[in-house]
């Protein structure tokens, strides 16, 4: 991106070898037309909600092509997402409904279909859980051997169990997820060990079809905005190349602004955003949302560029508001983990500082499923003292008790 140098997409790079930028796929997107998306998808793969797309799609041969049908999610709508996000519609669509219950799995199937078809022996990732819980399912189908490193102690049981029983093999570091990605890179420049963090290009093309796949659901009718929470900045990346190319091929006529929403305390993307892009700074990374605990993203001029082409927005939530979000989000049936709910708080947010009108219309992302943090919501109903919060009630076990809860129930 940074140097204009281009390489063969059959080498598995994940930096560039003059500047040690960051690569893009070049996908030919002339001619494609909202008809010819499927142009090259052989029956199986018209399974994938991926794959389906195969004309925005690295030319990946079939045989090397490693899927679980991940994609074709829903969006939900419903009155009261939009209320609380005071616009006229929201719609969610809910990647924690693919195979490994987060979004991951629209990369990965790209990613670990690019590292068979280079014959890759070994693939691997840093993670805050989702990528390595889909990356150990992937490698299990390829039959590839996979190498996970993750912050020790710093991501949910839901997603370590899932990695473990997945097969691969996990390494705790000492540190959080920005210096397990900077030693696993090392790693990588070192030995041939295939990397599927979202610094690889071709992880990006499958997290692509998520926008795709989202307006063809809406007949193409293009909402005014895109929210989805920011972390690595892969996502975000993934969007804007969508649209760019979408909109160069003459299939949208008009293009939705991405809302990448951070947590507070994990913000160097949207404070770089606040300062103009003038300044851009690695934090120390907290919040309740483990997903995103990232305070040095691997792709930020990606992302910048995602945030430029579509006039985005970048704003930042507390943890307290994302816990809020998603009890809302969870209370009308559909839930998410906490990241997720970023989306909506984000959106919230500006409209309450009057940056959205009121006739505004959203597709929020869930990036994760709600039982992939179940600790965070126990804690949220258990503890705390949040407007949502549904403690359980304890009775010793008599009818009468019973009873009583159902008087409780019944008259408030
Ligand atoms: N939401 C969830 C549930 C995630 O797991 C992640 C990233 C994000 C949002 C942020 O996406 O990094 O593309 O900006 N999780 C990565 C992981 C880092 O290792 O699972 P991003």
């Amino acid at each position: 991106m940074a140097c204009g140098s281009t390489f063969s997409g059959t080498q598995p790079l994940t930096s560039c070898p003059n500047c040690g930028g960051l690569l893009d796929c070049v996908i030919p997107t002339n001619g494609v037309t909202r008809a010819s998306l499927s142009v090259g998808a052989s029956r199986r793969l018209m399974q994938s909600g991926v794959w389906k797309y195969r004309a925005l799609l690295p030319a990946i041969p079939d045989d090397a092509v490693v899927t679980r049908f991940e994609g074709n999610t829903p969006i939900y709508f419903d009155d009261r997402i939009a209320d609380y996000a005071g616009i006229a519609s929201f719609g969610l669509k809910h990647e924690g409904e693919n195979p490994t219950a987060s979004f991951k799995d629209r990369g990965m199937t790209v990613g670990v279909s690019h590292a068979v078809s280079v014959g890759a022996q070994i693939v691997a990732c840093a993670s805050t859980g989702n990528t390595s819980a889909s990356l150990a399912s992937y490698a299990a189908a390829a039959k590839l051997a996979a190498l996970v490193l993750i912050p020790e102690g710093k991501i949910s049981s839901g997603k370590l169990s899932q990695t473990i029983a997945h097969g691969a093999r996990v390494v705790q570091i000492e540190g959080d997820f920005d210096k397990a990605l900077s030693l696993l890179r090392e790693l990588t420049e070192r030995y041939p060990v295939y990397l599927v963090n979202s610094v690889n290009p071709f992880r990006l093309e499958g997290q692509k079809t998520t926008v795709v796949e989202a307006l063809d659901q809406l007949d193409w009718r293009v909402p005014d905005l895109i929210a989805l929470p920011g972390g690595n900045l892969g996502n975000t990346s993934a969007f804007g190349k969508a649209l760019i190319e979408l909109t160069g091929a003459g299939l949208i006529d008009k293009t939705p602004q991405l809302v990448t929403v951070q947590a507070a305390g994990s913000a160097p993307f949207s404070a770089y955003y606040e300062s103009g892009w003038e300044e851009y700074e690695p934090v120390h990374a907290e919040t309740i949302a483990t997903a995103i605990k990232i305070g040095n993203p691997a792709s930020v001029p990606r992302a910048k560029r995602a945030i430029e082409f579509t006039s985005g927005f970048v704003p930042n939530v507390t943890d307290e508001e994302i816990m809020d979000a998603k009890a809302v989000i969870d209370r009308v049936g559909i839930g998410c983990e906490p990241a997720s709910a970023a989306t909506l708080a984000g959106v919230r947010k500006l409209r309450q500082q009057g940056m959205l009108s009121a006739d505004a219309t959203a597709i929020g992302i869930l990036t994760g499923h709600v039982l992939k943090d179940g600790d965070a919501t126990v804690k949220y109903h258990f503890e705390g003292d949040g407007p949502m919060a549904n403690k359980p009630v304890s009775i010793p076990g008599t009818l009468a008790d019973l009873e009583r809860v159902l008087s409780d129930a019944l008259h408030g």
